[in-house]
């Protein structure tokens, strides 16, 4: 098939996704969005780890009125999922951002702007009609961070997200390989790469180099997003000031430790987000899944709980809600959809992520998904211990 010809027609599941857009997409864009850390296992093992999750198939319920509303922090979505941060997403495809913000929109789910977006927080809350969240990670510059909130805070945010689990930046092996650096440098090597991939580069080049937009609008700091600055003094001091200063609700993501989670719950965030960062930061670390049900164990039934980290289906996204979680974010198999078949490969996705999620509950024996609980799993399975 020809790199330019990528109907969405053809796909039918993450997996083709991911496979069309590594055809489609310049080799150290796609690794950029497929690499892990380290040795890179940590993504696999996430996946694999919620692949072990069995669900206890019921008959003979009247599975007819199914229901994928869920309420969470206050808000209906009309979903149990959203799009999670991440930053630079338009090199997945020109307009990328845009391309979530709408989807978020019309399936009435949130979408989450990383602070190193490639479109302002202001104009994706525009297009996503208020769907927005506002993620951030606190680096040397302080005041660009309080500045975004204020930022954030005057567009109608309702939602931050303060990023907490990169104190350090992985190693990233095959971003190094592959000379991705921001901003870019183009030698040789990466000309080649992004000649060989004309449909990217040619859109690219028609709507411009992506850019940390949320920077280069700034008015304190110099306007570079400086992805490899320490963020290392990111602190529970840290975390009061922003407590302080920002009113709305505030998601602290990156949590993967029972007693972290509730030292954070007793600084007065009003929810947590159970992730590795998708196998992207600590490479030894647990599969996110299976540190779940202790962080919900550890704060209790009530507590507002996201996870991500290796989500690749409806049943995934069920098994999640199985295991502790409220609300579920998609992040790389989004852009995978996008890589392949943009905006249409996106809706696309959403729509397999919807019907799967939707299945899965029938076969559960279950109409309303707010009705998940541990209860669906067929073997309780933590790491190697059942119980
Ligand atoms: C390309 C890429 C960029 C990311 N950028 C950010 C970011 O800016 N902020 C953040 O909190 N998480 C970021 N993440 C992590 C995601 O929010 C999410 O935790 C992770 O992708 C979930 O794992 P999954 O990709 O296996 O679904 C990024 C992930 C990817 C793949």
């Amino acid at each position: 098939m020809s790199e330019n010809i990528v109907p969405s027609s053809k796909i039918f599941s993450i997996k083709d996704a991911r496979d069309l857009s590594k055809k489609r997409l310049p080799k150290l864009v796609f690794d950029f969005i497929d690499g892990a850390s380290g040795d890179e296992k940590l993504s696999e093992i996430n996946s694999k780890a919620l692949d072990q999750i069995r669900l206890e198939p019921k008959v003979l319920r009247n599975v007819e009125k199914r229901t994928l509303k869920k309420s969470f922090l206050n808000y209906q979505f009309d979903n149990p999922f959203g799009f999670a941060p991440m930053g630079m997403t338009n090199l997945s495809w020109p307009g990328a951002d845009a391309m979530l913000a709408k989807e978020s929109a019309k399936n009435n789910i949130p979408t989450c702007v990383s602070m190193a977006s490639t479109t302002t927080l202001e104009k994706m809350y525009e297009i996503s009609e208020g769907h927005s969240w506002m993620q951030l990670y606190i680096f040397q510059d302080e005041d660009f961070v309080m500045e975004l909130l204020d930022r954030a805070e005057k567009t109608g945010y309702e939602v931050a997200i303060l990023t907490v689990d990169v104190p350090v930046l992985s190693r990233r092996t095959r971003d190094d390989k592959n000379g991705f650096s921001y901003p870019f440098k183009i030698g040789p090597k990466q000309f080649f790469d992004f000649a060989t991939h004309p449909t990217w580069s040619l859109s690219t080049l028609l709507k411009g180099i992506p850019k940390p937009m949320n920077y280069v609008t700034s008015k304190s700091g110099d306007g570079i997003f400086k992805r490899k600055e320490s963020r290392g003094t990111t602190d529970f001091d840290t975390l009061k000031r922003v407590r302080d200063k920002w009113k709305g609700k505030l998601i602290i993501k990156g949590v993967m430790s029972p007693d972290d989670a509730v030292k954070i719950k007793d600084a007065g965030a009003d929810a947590i987000q159970v992730s590795n960062h998708g196998g992207r930061q600590l490479d030894s670390a647990i599969a996110a899944i299976n540190i779940l049900p202790l962080v919900r164990k550890a704060l209790g039934n009530d507590f507002p709980l996201i996870f991500d980290s290796g989500i690749r289906s409806g049943s995934d996204i069920v098994r999640a809600l199985a295991f502790g979680a409220d609300y579920a974010m998609i992040g790389r198999p989004v852009m995978y959809a996008m890589g392949a078949d943009g905006a249409k490969g996106l809706r696309r996705i959403v729509e397999i992520l919807k019907e799967e999620t939707s299945t899965t509950l029938g076969l559960v024996g279950l109409n309303d998904i707010n009705d998940v609980s541990s209860e669906i799993v067929a073997e309780k399975i933590i790491g190697n211990t059942r119980y």
